[in-house]
């Protein structure tokens, strides 16, 4: 990529004005390669160059992707409607014109959730013969039977008639009531209808994983990061599931176990 002014790049990549942009120059938040930067008029090349704004890295790719880990009271949707939109928790550093969240997460689920402006990776990642699988973990109200697991795989039948595909299904080690679920497929709250289907309940979802990217240790809740380039090809590089589960078992279900 050509030479541009620091000020340009940093005004297109985010929401801040240029005068914004002079200000937080003169506060020292903005670094080029490591170093503050006092004044953004200088030129840079964003392919090349690392910039940081308030500590965070803006990344020099077309389109923009972000890792939200969703909390609870939060609605998947561009604008607030029955309760503030996830875009309100990207911070300005991150924000760009025409971001929306790449899926759904119900209102009271938690976790992992793409906020992107590329609509061809989100259709990619949606369409049904992506077939992208997401892992949640869940706490149901009753404990955990191994006949799920058959149920689940042979493809559950709906209160409603509608029937879902193979989906895989575990329990926690060591908990009677904390269990993984892996879907490849994205009904309207399916995973709540699936256990609703074999007489349970779900008090509590997290989604852990969006096919190969697994929601990282230091993103808490209502926080975001950017996704670099190999984060984004994870979504489409699937994991082996009961690896997965052993793997993440103990970091996961303390999480849901203390909510
Ligand atoms: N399934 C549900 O029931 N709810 C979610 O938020 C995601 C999957």
């Amino acid at each position: 990529m050509p030479q541009i002014r620091l000020d340009k790049f940093i005004s297109e990549r985010t929401e801040y004005s240029r005068s914004q942009i002079k200000q937080l120059a003169a506060a020292g938040k903005i670094t080029l390669n490591g170093t503050t930067v006092k004044k953004a008029d200088i030129k840079t090349d964003p392919d090349a160059d690392t910039v940081e704004v308030c500590g965070k890295r803006l990344s020099a790719g077309k389109h923009r992707y972000i890792l939200l880990n969703k909390p609870e009271g939060y609605v998947s949707s561009t604008e607030d409607s029955d309760g503030p939109s996830v875009l309100g928790l990207v911070p300005p550093e991150m924000r760009t014109k025409g971001l929306f969240p790449a899926g759904r997460l119900d209102k009271d689920s938690l976790g992992a959730l793409l906020i992107t402006d590329d609509g061809e990776l989100a259709h990619r990642m949606l369409s049904p013969r992506s077939h992208i699988p997401k892992i949640y973990i869940v706490k149901l109200a009753r404990p955990f039977e191994s006949k799920y697991i058959d149920i689940f795989k042979n493809g559950i039948t709906l209160a409603d008639g509608d029937k879902c595909g193979p989906a895989l299904v575990l329990p926690v080690q060591n908990s009677e009531i904390l269990a993984f679920v892996q879907l490849t497929e994205g009904k309207y709250h399916q995973v709540k209808r699936m256990f609703a289907a074999v007489e349970n309940h779900v008090e509590q979802l997290m989604r852990v994983s969006l096919g190969g990217l697994v929601l990282p240790e230091k993103l808490a809740f209502g926080e975001c990061m950017e996704l670099l380039h190999k984060d984004v090809e994870n979504l489409f590089r699937p994991l082996d599931f009961e690896r997965f589960c052993a793997e993440f078992s103990g970091f996961f279900s303390a999480i849901l176990i203390n909510k």
